[in-house]
């Protein structure tokens, strides 16, 4: 995400005579640099670990200090050094902007940010009522909309975002098309809108691969360790996305370990 300074480095160290430094700068040139968000517990510790397994080097970030840097002195005694704390609650901008002043001066380079913090409920703030457009949707119609990539825009979503806060609030959402069956409605809006996301960012800006994964139903604290799968496995398919070489997938979906349709 950042410019490769390292030619720059490389040439100024080698005018300056110093070998061994510049070897060292190629080295470190070369190894991968990884952030995961929400890496302290569940699938995001486990994509951490995995990752600093395959040689990358590993950013855990972790909304709280003290669940962060217990994570990362774990995984130090799997003799794993490749691993920095670094505090980000996601919800919290100016935490984010201070990873990003961290990692570019420490590495002066990002080469995977894995965006695994989630939680499985949701807070009812509304910002500005009166911006909502009001409009009666079915779960069909929002499904096509999320799914028109051309025709979405970052504006629309933070529309929807604000228009679900309301209807929520209101007791609204099954009246107005809110994907309620089964429950956790927040949960799968908040899912179905990040995807969207995704999508968006990976058509401006396609030379990254940005792409999403459904890990599966994995044992996790999120779903009081119930689901169906390891840690491990449900942190197979992220890894495949992460470690795939430049210039792979673009804007796709894996459900688990296959690629897949959005919606
Ligand atoms: N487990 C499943 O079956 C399943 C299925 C589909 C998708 N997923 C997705 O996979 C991801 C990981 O889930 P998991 O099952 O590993 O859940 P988990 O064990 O509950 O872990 C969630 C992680 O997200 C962190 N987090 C929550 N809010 C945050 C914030 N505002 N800023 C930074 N970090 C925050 C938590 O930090 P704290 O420890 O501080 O709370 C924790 O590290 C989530 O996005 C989840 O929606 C999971």
């Amino acid at each position: 995400m950042y410019p490769d300074h390292s030619n720059r480095t490389l040439s100024w160290l080698l005018a300056a005579g110093t070998c061994e430094a510049a070897t060292e700068a190629v080295a470190s040139s070369l190894v991968l640099v990884a952030a995961v968000t929400g890496g302290n517990r569940g699938i995001g510790l486990e994509v951490c670990k995995q990752l600093a397994s395959n040689g990358v080097t590993v950013v855990l970030t972790a909304r709280d200090q003290k669940r962060g840097t217990e994570a990362v002195s774990i995984l130090g005694k799997l003799v794993l050094s490749n691993i920095v704390f670094h505090q980000l609650d996601v919800s919290d901008p100016p935490s984010a902007v201070r990873l990003a002043d961290f990692i570019k001066e420490k590495f002066g380079k990002l080469d995977i940010l894995v965006n695994n913090a989630g939680i499985a409920g949701t807070i009812t703030e509304i910002n500005n009522p009166e911006t909502f457009r009001q409009e009666v949707f079915s779960g069909e119609e929002l499904k096509q909309e999320l799914n028109n990539i051309d025709k979405l825009s970052e504006h629309r979503l933070d529309e929807l975002s604000e228009l679900f806060l309301k209807d929520f609030k209101d007791g609204q959402l099954e009246h107005r098309g809110w994907p309620t069956e089964g429950g956790f409605t927040a949960y799968k809006v908040s899912k179905a809108i990040m995807n969207a996301y995704s999508r968006i960012l990976a058509k401006e800006h396609p030379w990254l691969s940005i792409n999403c994964v459904h890990p599966g139903f994995v044992q996790t604290d999120m779903n009081f360790q119930v689901g169906d799968l390891t840690v491990e496995e449900g942190a197979k398919g992220v890894l495949m996305m992460a470690l795939a070489p430049k210039g792979g997938m673009i804007g796709g979906f894996l459900n688990r370990t296959e690629f897949a349709s959005f919606v």
